[in-house]
């Protein structure tokens, strides 16, 4: 099955997809072999950053290498790339899907840049699958104990993004709904779903939600977004959270060990920990 496959049936079956992100090796084992355990398809995602620690060629090689070894379908999206050399970069070296993040850039900016992006992107590969931001999504994938406001003005407006994906052409579309990138301790709001269903009825069943930040949000908040009209949802801070939190304990634990593959097998059991109840929770178990 092609992505685009997956991504009908999870409106079709009522799933979602997991887009999980990694900027070393061991995240990526802990996340393949979560999703193949669960036996469900799988996006794995580097930002910018994550991306550059550890190389273009080198993330799509240890993807093809996973492939080989699990035999489940995985995803490669360049996550969040925000200027228009880096999604060249990306597309050339042959990822499976880009998000185009001008979500910073004024409105009609950031359809000027998306829509190139994406023009690009589908002229050097039609079956790529393309993303684009529209509103404010806050925070960065970290623990942040500072007041985070979501102002109404950072909201996606329904009429906005339809207007965005049809001049655009993104098959995918990252809408600011009350999400923050990041465990945010200080907050109190939530996930509009009412706003949800009502992007989704403008963008229309061909084009697919993604909801960012998805660290910190609770079961309920997923189950209710996803009937809404998501279809993948990312995270990155949990996992980010569970690696060092266990190497940290690890290392207290066993001061003397110095062979990195033994200081690292705990994290990688508690990233897989993360990973997994995340899949059963977008119900995205058995969907090979
Ligand atoms: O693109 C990455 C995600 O939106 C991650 O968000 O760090 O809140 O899980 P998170
Ligand atoms: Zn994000």
């Amino acid at each position: 099955m092609t992505i685009k496959d997956y991504l009908k049936d999870t409106i079709s079956n009522c799933w979602a997809l997991g887009h999980f992100n990694f900027s070393e090796n061991d995240a990526l084992r802990a996340i393949v072999e979560s999703a193949a355990e669960l036996k469900t398809p799988i996006f794995v995602g580097v930002s910018e950053n994550e991306r550059k620690h550890i190389g273009i060629k080198e993330t799509i090689a240890l993807v093809r290498a996973f492939r080989e070894e699990f035999g489940i379908p995985i995803f490669l999206n360049a996550d969040h790339h925000k200027n228009f050399e880096a999604v060249k970069e990306v597309v050339d070296a042959g990822y499976d899907a880009i998000l185009a993040d001008f979500s910073k850039l004024p409105f009609e900016e950031n359809i000027k840049m998306t829509k190139q992006s994406v023009e690009y992107a589908k002229s050097k590969n039609p079956d790529i699958i393309t993303e684009g931001e529209l509103g404010y999504v806050r925070g960065e994938s970290k623990i942040q104990t500072e007041v985070i406001e979501i102002k109404p003005e950072d909201l996606t407006k329904p009429e906005e993004a339809a207007q965005f994906v049809k001049e655009t052409g993104v098959d995918l579309l990252a809408p600011a709904v009350g999400n923050i990138h990041g465990i945010v301790t200080n907050n109190s709001g939530t996930i509009d779903i009412q706003r949800i269903g009502d992007i989704k009825k403008a963008i229309g069943e061909n084009i697919y939600l993604v909801l960012h930040g998805g660290s910190g949000l609770n079961e309920l908040e997923f189950k209710n977004a996803i009937e809404a009209g998501v279809s993948m949802v990312h995270i990155n801070t949990e996992i980010r959270v569970a690696f060092t939190e266990s190497l940290r304990k690890t290392l207290q634990e066993m001061p003397e060990e110095t062979t990195p593959y033994k200081v690292m097998a705990p994290s990688i059991l508690a990233m897989k920990k993360v990973i997994a109840e995340k899949l059963k929770i977008f119900r995205s178990v058995n969907r090979l």
